[in-house]
């Protein structure tokens, strides 16, 4: 039944005619959350279990039960059901006391942000801090942005979503330093991913795609959101080199490349 169903949208996907081809990716039973960055990609399934890419396969990442988790320039992090923080150290997850987070981004060019539980404050954690935790001690944050939903970094800027789906972006001064002031871009996305080579990819409250695009030296943070046409509702997604990860609705895994 799943492989019949995979199949058929596999076909469907395959007839979208857009710069971007999906198929079916390598099999990930119930895939809840993804995150791809420097190569790797690293997920979570519906039952919190935390998994990495290798070849073909997807196989367990340390022994954690997470919610999300993330990859990038500044190591492996996650966050559990009860918002406690993890770093991937020495080939398992080692908790972090200090702020509880709810979302974590490693997608920046070297510190790690989050999103605080309760308040929703954006909370940043420079370079130096997240790549010197090696499991002891506590983290300690210092303050990005007010109420986000969704944050997600990239080389130069961060982009959060709030809880009324207002998009936001901000350019981030060397790591941590202040953001420049948010600054409102659209509305109606839920979630939202920005890659280390500084593409944006984002998803709409109605379970579409979009690519944020016409960026220029007027506007670094573009003036249009290109959709990406998908045959099926997409409930999560990440982008690194190339390779845009979708999780549908029905938790199939597709792969779309240029
Ligand atoms: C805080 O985040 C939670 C979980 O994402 C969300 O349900 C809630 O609406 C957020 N609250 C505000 C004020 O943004």
């Amino acid at each position: 039944m799943k492989v019949a169903a995979a199949f058929i949208v596999v076909l469907c996907c395959l007839a979208a005619s857009h710069a971007l081809t999906c198929k079916e990716g390598p099999r990930f039973y119930s895939p809840e959350q993804m995150d791809a960055g420097l190569g790797h990609v690293v997920g979570v399934d519906r039952y919190k279990r935390p998994y990495f890419l290798s070849g073909l396969s997807f196989y367990s990442l340390g022994s954690a039960s997470l919610k999300h988790v993330t990859t990038g320039p500044s190591g492996t992090w996650g966050c559990d059901s009860y918002n406690k923080v993890y770093k991937f150290v020495a080939g398992n997850w080692k908790v972090a006391s200090g702020y509880t987070l709810q979302q974590v981004d490693a997608g920046g060019p070297g510190q790690v942000v989050g999103i605080q539980s309760s308040s929703n404050r954006t909370q940043c954690l420079s370079e130096a801090r997240a790549l010197a935790f090696y499991g002891t001690g506590s983290l300690t944050w210092s303050y990005l942005s007010n109420v986000l939903m969704y944050v997600s970094c990239g080389p130069e800027t961060c982009w959060g979503v709030t809880n009324d789906y207002k998009v936001y972006v901000a350019k981030i001064r060397d790591n941590c330093g202040r953001a420049t002031g948010w600054q409102y871009v659209s509305r109606g996305m839920k979630m939202i991913d920005v890659g280390t080579d500084g593409s944006v990819y984002a998803l709409s409250t109605s379970g579409l795609v979009y690519q944020r695009t016409a960026f220029s030296s007027r506007s670094y943070y573009g003036t249009r959101w290109t959709n990406i046409p998908m045959c099926m509702p997409i409930k999560h997604l990440t982008y690194d080199l190339k390779n845009l990860w979708v999780v549908t609705e029905s938790r199939l895994l597709l792969v779309c490349t240029p």
